[in-house]
Parts: structure tokens; sequence; C-alpha cells
């Protein structure tokens, strides 16, 4: 039982990862997008998301699972992000998030702090989700942390 969720669980990133290369392919994204409007992007991110993966090893994971269920509904659009309003459950606190996700303060954090290194509202949300699970993976397999 255990097992196949776990062969089910690597088939399904399986998927995803191709997806997301095929998306990329078809939709001329680029790696390197924000070294000319802010080349500061980047390394902020990454070092936001280092300095909390230092605090609480267990961010990495939860800042990986934090752009999976964005990319869940309708595509990886930073939706995951927003609140509820009075006539609309947002996906934050939607059955399979709610009381489950973790690391909106440290999407918070990344946002102020890309703000202001590239003076302005520059990066987009749904960018910082998907470099800071990126560095998540990075962080935690350099670290060598043990976050199960
Ligand atoms: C989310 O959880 C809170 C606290 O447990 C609860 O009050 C709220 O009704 C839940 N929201 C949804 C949409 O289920």
């Amino acid at each position: 039982m255990a097992r196949s969720r776990k062969v089910l669980s690597f088939c399904f990133i399986q998927i995803t990862a191709f997806s997301c290369l095929f998306f990329m392919a078809i939709s001329q994204l680029s790696p390197d997008f924000y070294s000319d409007i802010c080349p500061q992007a980047l390394p902020t991110i990454r070092l936001v998301v280092y300095a909390a993966i230092v605090k609480e090893p267990r961010m990495g994971a939860s800042l990986l699972r934090l752009h999976f269920h964005d990319c869940f509904v309708n595509g990886c659009d930073a939706s995951v992000l927003l609140d509820d309003t009075q006539s609309f459950t947002g996906e934050k606190t939607a059955g399979p998030n709610n009381n489950s996700l973790r690391g909106f303060d440290v999407i918070d954090e990344i946002k102020a702090a890309v703000n202001l290194a590239c003076f302005g509202n520059i990066v987009s949300c749904a960018d910082i989700l998907a470099v800071a699970a990126r560095d998540s993976i990075v962080a935690v397999s350099f670290l060598q942390v043990n976050f199960f």
C-alpha cells in the first residue's frame, strides 16, 4: 500500500515535471527572464529561502508543496495565495489546503524582499512560488537537511 502510493506519487511527479517542460517549451519561458530587468531577483529569493530553511528545515518541503498545490488548479498562477473575501473562498482555505499548506509567511517575506531589491513590483508571485520551490530542493540537498 505504502509502496504503491510512493510509486504513484513518483509517477505523478514525473508527469508534472514533463508537463512543466512541455509548457516551458511551447510558451518560451526563460530561466534568465529577470537577468535584465532585475538581476537581484533570483539571488534575493534564494537568500530568503535558505534563511527560512536554516531556521526551520521542514520549510523546504512546505515550499515545494505550496508550488505543487498552486499548479494543481488551472496552472501555476499563484492563485493559491489569494485570501478569502466575503463572496469568495480562495484556494488557500479550500478543503485540501485549509490548515494544511504552510509557508505563506515565507512567500510574503520573499515578495517584500524582492520588491525592495527590484525597486518595485516586478517579479510575479507565480515565479516566486516556482523559484522558491526550486531553491528549496537545492537548499535541502545542499544543506543535507533531513526533513522527514
Ligand atoms: C478552514 O479552517 C478554519 C479553522 O479550522 C475553519 O473555521 C474554516 O471554516 C475552514 N474553511 C473552509 C473553507 O473549510
